[in-house]
């Protein structure tokens, strides 16, 4: 049975609440010790829609510049589950919500799960077995295949049977798509026009090419059509569908150049009509639990659906169990309502009771990135303006202080700007008005995020 611990700040007495006395209660008067893990952009949006919350003290590890703003940062790496359960007691932490799917794939569930003094506080996030819905490629197409899930049609092969390989992509069409069977950093995925090097590159991918993570590669069949990001909470019996978004993944406008992390998010995407939704709901999120229930997988957490829209239809891209990078920042401002009282009902088992709601509004983000990534980049250039930033919200991606305690740049993707509008075009607007503001040397950025979106619904 669940409990949460609260603090009254009235007379600063503290109580154990079984969370299922209160289930579906807005709670106030209560102080809940929130602990986010990560570091990115990601993090500091889930922070900050979090210390919205009532009662909510959030405390983010690692964190960054952004995240000071919002919560308490704590020095403590997300791989380091010793530390982390050490200040969960310590600071009577009631909710841990994992960002990265690293954690969440090495067993940070498990861990909290198997540990008697750890079990009750609530953790967002699947086990170890159900992060490999993101942690095998393999493993997901197999439970995509068993479920009925529409996804691209796939052989996964290893060294022993790179010929089977060979052969199936000659029974394709180009362009090829192969995917490393586990986590590569988000690289392990090519796509690849000529049949030659396909081959060649399977080769490569099973000699090493992306260390262990492709000792077995997924060969996949290429679908064609547009790309979206939809995000399932679900507390393993109940689920609700959180905004969609569509993300930028080129470094370019008009998408061009190398692959990123995420150059900028828009939040709804105009495709994602209802008729569509519904699709995703009956023929993929139904079957999803359904399938988890069966493998008897406790999942209590994020599912991050990467769809491709074929002609009207959804199918399955990939899935993760976490939110995605930079959508969450768009995604957090159009979530109405206590986040934090959906997540505590959520690790619970009481999603259905709880209040949510989504803005009509449109958000857009925009990353501002450091010169040279995706490839080679500098860090520690001296930022500015962020304190101008009043008719939107800059979330920090990869920032942090320096030693005359300035905020710096420390990663590829720097921070990420999220406006709200009455349209895409409105938003664009106010978010890139936003973007002039801030400064640092090498600053790039897209200039497109969401015209292609306008074009198909005629906005411009
Ligand atoms: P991932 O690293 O799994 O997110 O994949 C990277 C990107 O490759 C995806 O966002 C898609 O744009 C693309 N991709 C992956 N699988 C396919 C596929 N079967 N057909 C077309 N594009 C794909
Ligand atoms: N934006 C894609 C991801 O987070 O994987």
């Amino acid at each position: 049975m669940a409990k949460i611990i609260v603090m009254y700040p009235t007379d600063c007495s503290k109580e154990t609440v079984d969370w299922k006395q209160i289930q579906g209660q807005h709670i106030t008067d209560v102080v809940r010790n929130i602990l986010v893990l990560g570091s990115g952009g990601r993090e500091h949006a889930l922070a900050w829609k979090l210390a919205q919350s009532t009662g909510a003290k959030v405390y983010v590890a690692p964190g960054n510049a952004g995240t000071a703003e919002v919560g308490v940062n704590v020095n403590i790496k997300v791989g380091d589950f010793e530390k982390i359960a050490e200040f969960c007691l310590e600071k009577e932490i009631s909710l841990v919500v994992v960002g990265p799917e690293q954690p969440l794939v090495d067993g940070i569930v498990d861990y909290f799960k198997a540990d008697e003094k750890l079990r009750d506080i609530c953790i967002i996030g699947p086990d170890s077995r159900g992060a490999q819905l993101e942690g095998s490629k393999a493993f997901a197409k197999v439970f995509m295949e068993k479920n009925g899930i529409p996804t691209a049609r796939c052989l996964t092969v290893n060294k022993d049977r790179l010929n089977e390989g060979i052969a199936f992509l000659r029974s394709l069409k180009a362009p090829y798509v192969l995917k490393a069977d586990g986590l590569a950093a988000g690289k392990g995925v090519l796509i690849i026009d000529s049949l030659e090097e396909a081959e060649r590159e399977l080769g490569n991918m099973l000699e090493g090419k992306f260390g262990a993570a492709s000792a077995t590669v997924v060969i996949e069949e290429f679908l064609k059509g547009i790309e979206v990001s939809v995000f399932v909470l679900t507390d393993g019996e109940h689920y609700v569908l959180l905004p969609e978004a569509k993300d930028y993944k080129r470094i370019g406008d008009g998408d061009t150049g190398l692959n990123t992390g995420g150059m900028g998010a828009v939040s709804p995407v105009p495709f994602c009509t209802e008729d569509f939704l519904q699709k995703v709901e009956k023929r993929i999120v139904e079957p999803t639990l359904k399938g988890l229930k069966e493998a008897q997988i406790d999942y209590k957490g994020f599912i991050f659906l990467g769809l491709m829209n074929c002609g009207g239809d959804p199918y399955v891209i990939e899935y993760n169990v976490r939110m995605g990078d930079p959508e969450t920042e768009a995604v957090m401002t159009r979530i109405e309502g206590d986040f934090a009282d959906m997540l505590y009902a959520c690790a619970v088992g009481c999603l259905d009771k709880v209040h949510y709601a989504k803005s009509e509004k449109t958000a857009v983000t925009v990353m501002l990135v450091s010169g040279g990534y995706p490839e080679a980049y500098e860090k520690g250039k001296v930022m500015t303006g962020m304190d101008q930033v009043n008719h939107g919200v800059a979330f920090h991606a990869g920032t942090s202080f320096n030693a005359e305690g300035q905020v710096v740049t420390s990663g590829g993707r720097v921070i990420a700007v999220t406006a709200q509008g009455d349209s895409i075009e409105e938003a664009r607007n106010i978010a890139y008005a936003e973007v002039k503001k801030i400064t640092f040397d090498g600053e790039n950025h897209r200039s497109d995020i969401g015209l292609d979106l306008m074009k198909l619904t005629g906005e411009c």
